[in-house]
């Protein structure tokens, strides 16, 4: 079985590589040998490697960004997964892509969580994107998986996890923090492993996966001070009160409601998973943030 994996190099995308190659061959362009925008060169490579499955972890991920750059995020973001969908449509593949809790305004009454079901009604323009890149998946190819996840972390890009253990273990005596901003950090080594399962099965749908429990940004904070052993103070702050270019969602908890349902959730405790994480890597990130500053120091 083959798969077009598009995002190789992104977040996601390095940790499917890494996953789904123990089991699938996965054949991964860079943007620039497929730009998922152009549909020639969509269809040039579906006629060429004639894979399976695609796989869509592409995307203009850049929240604040999207503001401004509105007419840019609807190319890659929308136009990109609909050739995407097309073009599996076309050549009988099944297509996964990957969408956000973005797609929710997150004003739901705290902790009660986003079903699959709930009324999208996203409030940024990157939310609006991702609702229009699921509608032009369902409208155009048959045998379609979506998975709408959040708070991610891994190895390979900057994210949440790892800007805390890097500002943490700085120079600064204390870093800020949301407080008031929830949702289940979540490990895309997990997501890829997750999406292998569901590779496994022939189920198709919109499905939320991330782990379980859940938690603020400044609880996710002091969990992984904690476990570093980092001396540091968090400083709590409130996400209203910061100006951002997009609208962040408050209540970012989603419940894997329909993998439950099919036996197929295998997302663990966000703090299982973070103990994994930090235990494999959290050394290696916090060195390498104290290489980095005595590097800028020095010049
Ligand atoms: N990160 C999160 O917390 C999160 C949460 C929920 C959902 N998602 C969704 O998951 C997907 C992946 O997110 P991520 O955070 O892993 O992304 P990322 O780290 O920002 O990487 C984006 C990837 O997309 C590729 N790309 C961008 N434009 C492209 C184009 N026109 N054609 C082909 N490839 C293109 C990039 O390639 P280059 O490196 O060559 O530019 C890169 O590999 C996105 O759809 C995002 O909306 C992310």
């Amino acid at each position: 079985m083959k798969i077009l994996l598009l995002g190789g190099s992104g977040l996601i995308g390095s940790d499917c590589k890494e996953v789904l190659s123990q089991e699938y061959e996965v054949i991964s362009p860079s943007s620039k040998e497929l730009d998922i925008v152009s549909w020639d060169m969509v269809i040039e490579n579906l006629q060429k490697i004639k894979p399976n499955i695609i796989i869509n972890c592409a995307g203009f991920t850049d929240v604040d960004a999207c503001e401004k750059e509105e007419y840019l995020v609807k190319k890659v973001n929308v136009e990109g997964p609909r050739n995407l969908a097309q073009g599996a449509a076309r050549f009988n593949c099944r297509m996964v892509h990957i969408s956000t809790d973005y797609v929710f305004s997150g004003q739901k009454t705290l902790p009660r969580p986003y079903f699959e079901d709930d009324p999208i009604d996203p409030i940024s323009a990157y939310g609006r994107s991702k609702v229009e890149s699921e509608v032009a998946i369902k409208e155009n190819s048959p045998n379609y998986i979506i998975m709408r996840t959040g708070w991610l972390y891994g190895k390979n890009r900057d994210n949440f996890i790892n800007s805390i253990i890097k500002g943490a273990s700085g120079k600064a005596k204390s870093i800020k923090v949301f407080e008031d901003q929830f949702g289940s950090p979540t490990w895309t080594y997990r997501l890829a492993l997750q999406i292998l399962e569901l590779l496994h099965s022939d189920i198709r749908g919109t499905f939320h996966a991330t782990s379980e429990g859940s938690c603020s940004r400044l609880e996710c904070a002091e969990y992984i001070i904690k476990q570093l052993k980092i001396k540091t103070t968090l400083k709590p702050v409130s996400v209203k009160s910061h100006h951002f270019a997009a609208k962040r969602p408050v209540n970012c908890i989603l419940e894997n409601r329909l993998l439950k349902k099919a036996g197929l959730n295998i997302m663990p405790e966000w703090k299982d998973d973070l103990d994994l994480y930090l235990n494999q890597y959290g050394k290696d990130i916090i060195k390498e943030s104290k290489a980095k500053s005595a590097k800028i120091k020095k010049h």
